[in-house]
């Protein structure tokens, strides 16, 4: 046994002994470390009621109502058309949760998370069908152990099980689009921030969704060509965006599905928006390859998700995404070593891992295409 490990053996027996907790508790020196560390552990235990609060609070649009001034609780109860008593204990819940802030002559106000929840249609949007995410989350074991019965989430991102993805409809990839389309805001900034794509001439965006994000990178780079490549239904959706806002000289969609058709050979540089965590190592090997084919020497591949072990955000790729996917039915939250370990056995070369200013958000791994070496 080494000393590091048994120096943690001797830890936890000390912190795992009810005599030492009480102890730890009064002594000046360890007091502190105590709270933080008892108030740590009720916040997992409780961490499913704060959510639903927040929930609670989406669904009645208590931010919106406060964003137009602080309002007394009475008031508040009319508005949301809750008893005065319900009114009261969601308003006290909320303070607690910072999401809502007591302010003067007994009126309420907007809390610092609040506050930011106000005109962020993004958080907003996920908060609104987690729902489906509670649900499957009730057994959390029947998840771990892969037992029956088809998931909320698997039915909702119905590609995730379907043996012919690009069959599907549109009304069976409706529900997602618009999740993704409203909650795009959270990654798109951030990947044009860490990498400009001017000196790019087309970018294809695989798995590319409503077109949300290649219409953001066009509004930064005019002169950029835009292609999208996803299921049929989701495609017909893009194209019907692009065409509405005007773009149909730069912006185009191409239906196919990923796993069997060889991706359009026009863009020197490719994105992988929230893409290759919904699929397993093989089928994600597979259309890293698909990428590096269509790729012209020096071409560039991007892929943009939230991933594990990303700086002061551990738990959004580890737990969240980890526990997400495996309701989903495939897929895994990946970290930036293993996308690059995947991109090597792909053929990429010249990879590396760009910071994001949110990495809760999304990290960012960029890969080249190295030229082909030609033996005389
Ligand atoms: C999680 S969504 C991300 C959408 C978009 N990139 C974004 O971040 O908003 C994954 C996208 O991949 C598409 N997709 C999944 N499987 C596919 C396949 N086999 N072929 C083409 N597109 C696929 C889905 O239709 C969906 O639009």
């Amino acid at each position: 046994m080494s000393l590091a490990d048994r120096y943690l053996a001797i830890r936890d027996r000390w912190l795992s002994s009810p005599r030492f907790q009480r102890w730890a508790a009064a002594f000046p020196l360890t007091r502190g470390t105590a709270r933080t560390r008892a108030r740590a552990l009720f916040d997992l235990c409780a961490g499913f009621v704060y959510s639903q609060i927040l929930f609670a609070c989406v669904r009645l649009h208590l931010f919106d109502l406060l964003a137009v001034g602080p309002l007394t609780a009475p008031d508040i109860a009319e508005a949301l058309r809750l008893p005065l008593d319900s009114t009261e204990r969601l308003l006290e819940a909320a303070v607690s949760l910072k999401l809502v802030d007591a302010r003067s002559g007994s009126r309420f106000g907007l809390g610092a998370l609040g506050a930011a929840m106000v005109g962020n249609g993004a958080v907003k949007a996920m908060v609104e069908h987690h729902p489906l995410f509670y649900a499957d989350m009730t057994d959390p074991v029947r998840l771990l152990r892969r037992e029956g019965r088809a998931t909320e989430l698997g039915r909702y991102w119905a590609y995730a099980e379907s043996a012919e993805p690009a069959a599907l409809p549109s009304a069976a990839v409706a529900d997602y689009t618009s999740l993704m389309g409203r909650s795009l805001p959270l990654v798109a900034d951030e990947i044009l921030d860490a990498y400009p794509l001017h000196k790019h001439r087309c970018l294809l965006d695989v798995g590319g969704g409503d077109g949300s994000f290649l219409m953001a990178a066009g509004r930064r780079c005019p002169d950029l060509q835009l292609v999208l490549m996803d299921l049929p239904a989701v495609a017909s959706c893009a194209e019907r965006r692009f065409a509405e806002a005007g773009l149909q000289s730069r912006a185009r969609a191409v239906g196919g599905n990923f796993h069997d058709d060889e991706l359009p050979h026009i863009a020197d540089v490719i994105s992988l928006v929230r893409v290759v965590h919904d699929h397993d190592d093989a089928a994600v090997i597979r259309l890293l390859r698909a990428a590096h084919r269509a790729l012209p020497d020096h071409g560039v591949l991007l892929i943009a998700e939230p991933m594990k072990q990303a700086s002061g955000a551990a738990p959004v790729g580890a737990a969240y995404f980890g526990f997400y996917l495996l309701a989903m039915g495939s897929g895994r939250a990946r970290s930036a070593a293993e996308l690059e370990a995947l991109l090597v056995t792909a053929g990429f070369g010249s990879i590396q891992s760009l910071a994001t200013r949110q990495p809760l958000q999304s990290g960012l791994v960029v890969a080249t295409k190295r030229p082909q070496q030609v033996f005389h």
